[in-house]
């Protein structure tokens, strides 16, 4: 126990500087963003991003965001900077939205075999001085083995991956859920997954945003990285519309339950709030505590089927199958 929170380390000069040798020596640190906790490796080292892929047990399908310290550092990675990409990233960055485009030519690919490259600027002061203290462009996946729940704090990426060699701890993510990701290789910006960001602040810049019906419903993979079951806990999870009417005979014990209004007797409850930003932030800390504390069922209050709860909605769906 002593030997892992060792592994836990303040984001000083000292832990900055232990974090930005790991990175260089081509290993991997987990260190907070504005959305959840990132495992970051060198974006462009072949050695850095097959540990991400080990360690998380990530499928080698699934491609890395990369993390940059500016726009400058963004468009140095790209072929072509589409048009709307320079407002986007006028409003939005720093912050939690990610652009797919097309991947500079001398680039290798990171992680799937495609001819693009997922990029963004994340608003937290930590992951922005970890970018200038390593120098590096930093490919970072959530900090959680592959299909878990993502992390929101230092002690959830250390239960997750305790063979992380260190984590820079950054106190409780502000979004708590990923960012939003957007395709601008596509003749009209295509969601590939629904996230911090929400639609409506997107549209006023890019105008209309193709929805692929599987972003909505769950139940394709739009993106390479948005596999059916994900952001899942151990406990076996069931979306209901009236929790308070479960017949709960064969259902895994204890049974607990995940909702934004009052929930009626339950083993262990988690009532968030009613607001789909503060429900996010919090969402993926209460799936952890449900887990922690044993749950066999989370029964969830199906969220209201409006655009603001997106985001939400996905990781639930995810998390059900
Ligand atoms: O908020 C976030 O985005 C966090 C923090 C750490 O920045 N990162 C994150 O990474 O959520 P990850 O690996 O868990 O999710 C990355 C998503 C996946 O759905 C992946 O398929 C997609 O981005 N992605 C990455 N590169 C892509 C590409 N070239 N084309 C399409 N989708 C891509
Ligand atoms: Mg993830």
């Amino acid at each position: 126990m002593t030997r892992a929170l060792d592994k836990v380390v303040l984001p000083d000069a000292d832990g900055l500087r232990r974090a930005a040798e790991i990175l260089r020596a081509g290993s991997v640190v987990a260190f907070p963003t504005e959305t959840v906790y990132g495992l970051g490796a060198d974006a462009f080292s072949a050695q850095a991003v097959a540990e991400v892929y080990r360690l998380k047990n990530r499928p080698s399908w699934n491609p890395l965001i990369v993390h940059v310290a500016d726009l400058a550092a963004a468009r140095a990675l790209a072929h072509v900077w589409p048009d709307g990409a320079d407002a986007l990233a006028a409003r939005f960055w720093p912050g939690p939205l990610t652009l797919v485009v097309e991947r500079a030519r001398h680039l290798t690919q990171v992680g799937a075999p495609n001819a693009t490259i997922a990029v963004r600027v994340p608003a937290h002061d930590v992951a922005l001085r970890l970018l200038a203290a390593s120098g590096l462009p930093l490919a970072a996946p959530s900090a959680n083995r592959s299909e878990g729940i993502s992390p929101t704090t230092a002690e959830h990426v250390l239960r997750s991956l305790p063979d992380v060699p260190l984590v820079l701890d950054g106190g409780p993510a502000a979004w708590g859920i990923e960012s939003t990701v957007l395709d601008l290789t596509t003749p009209v910006p295509t969601l590939l997954r629904p996230g911090a960001l929400a639609l409506r602040p997107l549209r006023e810049v890019t105008g209309e945003i193709a929805l692929p019906d599987a972003v909505a419903d769950g139940t394709a993979r739009p993106s390479p990285g948005m596999s059916r079951r994900h952001y899942a806990p151990k406990a076996t999870v069931l979306l209901m519309d009236d929790v308070k009417a479960v017949d709960r005979s064969g259902l895994a014990a204890p049974v607990t339950v995940l909702s934004y209004e009052s929930a009626g007797d339950y083993d262990a409850a988690e009532i968030l709030s009613a607001d789909p930003r503060e429900y996010a932030a919090d969402l993926y800390a209460a799936l952890h505590r449900l887990d922690d504390a044993g749950a066999g069922t989370i029964i969830v209050r199906t969220p209201p089927d409006t655009e603001d709860w997106l985001a939400v909605q996905d990781r639930l769906n995810r998390a059900a199958r």
